[in-house]
């Protein structure tokens, strides 16, 4: 496992892309809960966040791509609205121990 963070660094109703070990991962907390996806939109296998900070609704229930819009579902990853209706983003697990995020 390999540690990737925690939680004290991700505010809740957030989502915020890092790179671990070559991968473009995006780090989501929405209503106290944490979901960890592959920072790719399926839409052109491209990164959500190209500006920068967050890209999450600011009720934490949605996560938008700064490139075309796309709308995804925090919870399950699914887009629900733009180019990718329909695709998911990709989880990626993870194990949470003592505020740590570790990827499994
Ligand atoms: S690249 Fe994400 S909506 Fe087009």
């Amino acid at each position: 496992m390999s540690l990737i963070g925690n939680l004290d660094d991700f505010p809740d109703n957030s989502a915020h892309g890092i790179h671990s070990g070559g991968r473009a991962l995006l780090i989501v907390r929405s209503n106290t809960q944490l979901y960890v996806y592959e920072n790719l939109c399926p839409h052109t296998r491209e990164t959500l966040d190209p500006e920068g900070g967050s890209v999450a609704s600011s009720d934490g229930l949605l996560i938008q791509c700064q490139r075309h819009a796309a709308n995804f579902i925090a919870q399950t990853g699914e887009c629900v609205g733009g180019p990718c209706l329909g695709e998911s983003l990709n989880p990626v697990p993870f194990t949470l121990s003592g505020g740590d995020i570790y990827l499994d």
